[in-house]
């Protein structure tokens, strides 16, 4: 039997991750989708992709109208491998972090939820409102994954595809689906001899600023010519006087040197 991902696709901005989910799943093996689009994502695909309805519907293996509160997968006895809704509108959102299942994607995910099977929302609003963080919360105290489509810039996309296919693929990893085409973090390139001594001038000049900022607010240090001094370590005259407080903190320091990674 193939695993079934449920694809939700709402009324938010972004139905293009909705539908490269869809394409995704449809090149992976031993996957099969199940397709939710509500009636506003009918709008929001049409108005950012020019697709209809049965556009969409042909991208999944299996399609169901959002009305039809009676579909297979409102159940929890139809087994699946758990949700994905992408986007997800803050109305789909608080229907699901509050349980009002009145239409096939919050029943859906309800089901998914008490079935303690793995949902994964991408939500797509800003700002953000305080009832949207708490939905957000909800969901996530309920096992729930809030995945923000947010992009990732160390993969240096090149293009729209580039960002929306990073995003999709880290949906699926959460779901076991490694796919190869995922750029993944390697490491820092230009650090990769000497990956964790390095640090730069700049980098260093701030550990020292914090390191004399720290110093000059301990007890019975306070003097406004210490912020100088301080952080110019080779000609401070305060080192003397707080020695041993100003060697813990340049141990501090080193050892932030040594674990901070180097920007990418
Ligand atoms: C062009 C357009 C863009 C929208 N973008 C968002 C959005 O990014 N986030 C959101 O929560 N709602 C957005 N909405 C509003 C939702 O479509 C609306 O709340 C709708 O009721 C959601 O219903 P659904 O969750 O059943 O799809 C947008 C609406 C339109 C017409």
């Amino acid at each position: 039997m193939k695993k079934r991902l449920i694809v939700g696709i709402t009324g938010a901005t972004g139905a293009v991750y909705g539908i490269a989910l869809l394409k995704a799943l449809k090149g992976i093996p031993g996957w099969e989708s199940h397709l939710v689009l509500t009636d506003a994502g009918v709008l929001n695909v049409w108005h950012e992709l020019k697709m209809k309805r049965k556009d969409v519907e042909r991208l999944a293996s299996v399609a169901y109208h959002p009305k039809d509160i009676a579909a297979t997968i409102a159940s929890g006895s139809y087994v699946t491998e758990g949700m994905v809704i992408a986007p997800c509108s803050m109305k789909t959102l608080a229907a699901v972090a509050h349980a009002h299942a009145d239409d096939l994607v919050s029943r859906a995910a309800d089901v998914v939820l008490k079935e303690r099977r793995r949902l994964v929302l991408m939500p797509r609003e800003t700002p953000l409102n305080l009832a949207h963080l708490r939905n957000m919360v909800s969901v996530t105290e309920m096992g729930g994954i809030i995945f923000p489509p947010v992009p990732a810039f160390y993969a240096a996309p090149k293009s729209l595809d580039d960002l929306v296919a990073h995003s999709v693929a880290r949906v699926l990893d959460l779901f076991g689906v490694h796919t190869a085409k995922l750029k993944r973090w390697q490491g820092s390139q230009r650090n990769s001899r000497r990956p964790r001594l390095k640090a730069s001038g700049c980098s260093m000049f701030a550990m020292w600023a914090a390191c004399g900022m720290l110093t000059n607010f301990a007890p019975g240090t306070c003097s406004p010519m210490y912020f100088v001094p301080a952080a110019a370590p080779s000609c401070s005259p305060v080192i003397a006087s707080t020695g041993s407080l100003m060697s813990f903190s340049r141990a501090v320091v080193l050892s932030f040197m040594i674990a901070w990674p180097q920007p990418m």
